[in-house]
């Protein structure tokens, strides 16, 4: 049996310990079996690059960030779009699925890694889907390997804010990763004791922001943290389309700096702005995230053995299962209104900017 292992869309603290997790409960359960590692994830499997992997690359590989497969991003909607001689990238993957005498395949990824697998699956091959993403937002799944990671390091960036915004009697202003999703902001935030946290899912007033800020420099609080999602917008930018909303950013991609720039003016206080960025999906995973990516990994392989294909690992309420592919396709987990999270927030003053 070939079983093909590949790591698409952005990476994550955790990959390396799914491919190790996989790679040792297949060898431990699976006989006849070789492993195909494709390189850069669809990226790969479109070109055919690919290597048989031996056991000796399962291990000591567990603490290491990033993927040992190297990743790549390749779009959803450009899959099926066919090229001067009517070729498809779909179409090349399904070839090179072939050729490389693969009885199934596992993807590591995110959402758009999902829609992908789904499609693929729909067109034939043996797919096993494993839910990763910082964002923690694929349905179905409580929880996706990499997020706790990236929480910690968030979570930290606003731990050492805390002093230094004390000290100086500023606002920070930190722009945490989450375009759709505000679940690392949501936490982090949590994690962090930030004053305000602002997310994709609820657009904010600025004014409400500003006087959250003021309150608390009343109370004589001289320092504030705000933590901000990338993907969060005003309630005036969730009434526009896409377009309309990036034309008014222009090259302020994220709403971090001017939120910054209109609370200085707004509020009286000097502000500034840390972007932590791709450091909160760098190193090693956290021990959570450790036994989870295991735990799903191990759950693959026996997906494997068992020949249960079309689906993708989930923990559902501490218990780790699988959904079928199609049912969590272009699904997006966001954080809903009234959730658990949000309400603690709200209970204990932190400021939602509504
Ligand atoms: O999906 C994970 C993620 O880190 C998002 O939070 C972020 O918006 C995006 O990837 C960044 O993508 P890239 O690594 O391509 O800059």
């Amino acid at each position: 049996m070939k079983v093909g292992i590949l790591t698409s869309g952005g990476d994550c603290p955790g990959l390396n310990a799914v491919i190790r997790g996989i790679g040792k409960s297949i060898f431990e359960n699976v006989k006849n079996v070789e492993l195909i590692g494709i390189a850069d994830g669809y990226g790969g499997l479109i070109r055919g690059e690919c290597r048989k992997m031996e056991k000796t690359d399962f291990t000591g590989i567990l603490t290491l960030g990033g993927t040992i497969l190297g990743t790549s991003r390749q779009p959803f909607k450009l899959m099926t779009v066919e090229d001067e001689n009517s070729v498809s990238r779909l179409d090349l993957m399904k070839q090179n699925y072939k050729k490389m005498g693969l009885d199934c395949l596992l993807t590591l990824g995110g959402a758009g890694t999902h829609k992908t697998a789904a499609l693929l699956s729909a067109e034939g091959c043996n797919v096993i889907g494993l839910p990763k993403t910082i964002d923690n937002d694929i349905w179905g799944t409580d929880v996706t390997f990499g997020f706790h990671t990236a929480v910690d390091i968030a979570t930290e960036c606003i731990d050492r804010l805390h002093s230094t915004a004390a000290s100086h009697g500023r606002t920070m202003v930190v722009e945490i990763m989450g375009n759709k999703a505000g679940w690392l902001t949501l936490y982090s935030g949590l994690a962090g004791g930030a004053d305000v946290i602002l997310l994709p899912e609820i657009p904010f007033s600025i004014e409400k922001v500003a006087k959250a800020i003021e309150r608390r420099a009343k109370s004589g609080k001289a320092f504030s943290i705000v933590a901000v999602a990338e993907g969060a917008m005003t309630i005036e930018e969730s009434k526009m389309k896409k377009k309309e909303r990036a034309e008014k950013r222009g090259a302020d991609t994220t709403i971090t700096n001017r939120l910054a720039k209109a609370i200085a003016e707004k509020a009286g206080v000097e502000t500034r702005v840390v972007v932590p960025g791709h450091i909160q999906r760098g190193g090693s995973p956290s021990a959570y995230d450790r036994v989870l990516s295991t735990e799903f990994g191990s759950f693959a392989g026996k997906l494997v053995k068992d020949g249960r294909f079309g689906v993708t690992v989930a923990m559902v309420k501490g218990e780790v299962t699988y959904n079928a592919l199609a049912d969590i396709a272009g699904k997006a987990k966001l954080v809903p209104d009234g959730c658990q999270e949000i309400k603690t927030a709200e209970s204990i003053g932190i400021c939602l900017g509504r």
